[in-house]
């Protein structure tokens, strides 16, 4: 296993669509190890294989604190099937260091995919996990959480971010 260098926004491989596994091979695993190790060093509560610049629908997840049991989460080809309600919290990403803004999502998720051995999942997820699933499903689709603000705000991260990187 080892740590692999996070992929920065404005980064094109960020924004484009992540291809589907079609067999969970050796690759796959180690690829699904490094995330992990990657993820967890960083630290963050998600990653996407894309933003170690590997284009596969893979994401790692765990939001547990972190004197709590891990809660290891590993998705592949995952989607979602359902969503309802509406939650406003704070929201960032390791792509995007030093921001963060507070952004609505779905308050509870469905996302059906496959483990790291291509056993069909199905999860059901809710506050800080459904938000976590989202976000991380976003990457794998070439989305940022920057891409889902308002305008004006879109406009001031912009402007805040390019003076931040002189
Ligand atoms: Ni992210």
């Amino acid at each position: 296993m080892s740590v692999r260098k996070i992929i920065k926004y404005p980064e094109k491989v960020l924004r484009e669509k992540t291809l589907q596994v079609s067999d969970c091979d050796s690759e796959v695993q180690k690829l699904i190890d490094d995330m992990i190790e990657t993820m967890y060093a960083a630290p963050g509560v998600g990653l996407a294989a894309n933003q170690i610049g590997i284009s596969k629908q893979v994401t790692v997840i765990d939001v547990s604190a972190r004197d709590e049991k891990s809660s290891l989460i590993v998705l592949v080809n995952p989607e979602i099937v359902h969503s309802e309600g509406e939650m406003e919290a704070e929201e960032g990403c390791l792509s995007i260091p030093d921001y963060t803004t507070v952004l609505k999502r779905a308050l509870k998720v469905c996302v059906k995919g496959f483990d790291r051995h291509g056993k069909p999942v199905e999860l059901e997820a809710e506050g800080l996990l459904a938000r976590a699933l989202q976000h991380e499903i976003d990457h794998l689709n070439g989305i940022l959480f920057v891409d889902r603000m308002g305008r004006i705000k879109k406009e001031f991260f912009k402007k805040r971010y390019a003076r931040m990187k002189e």
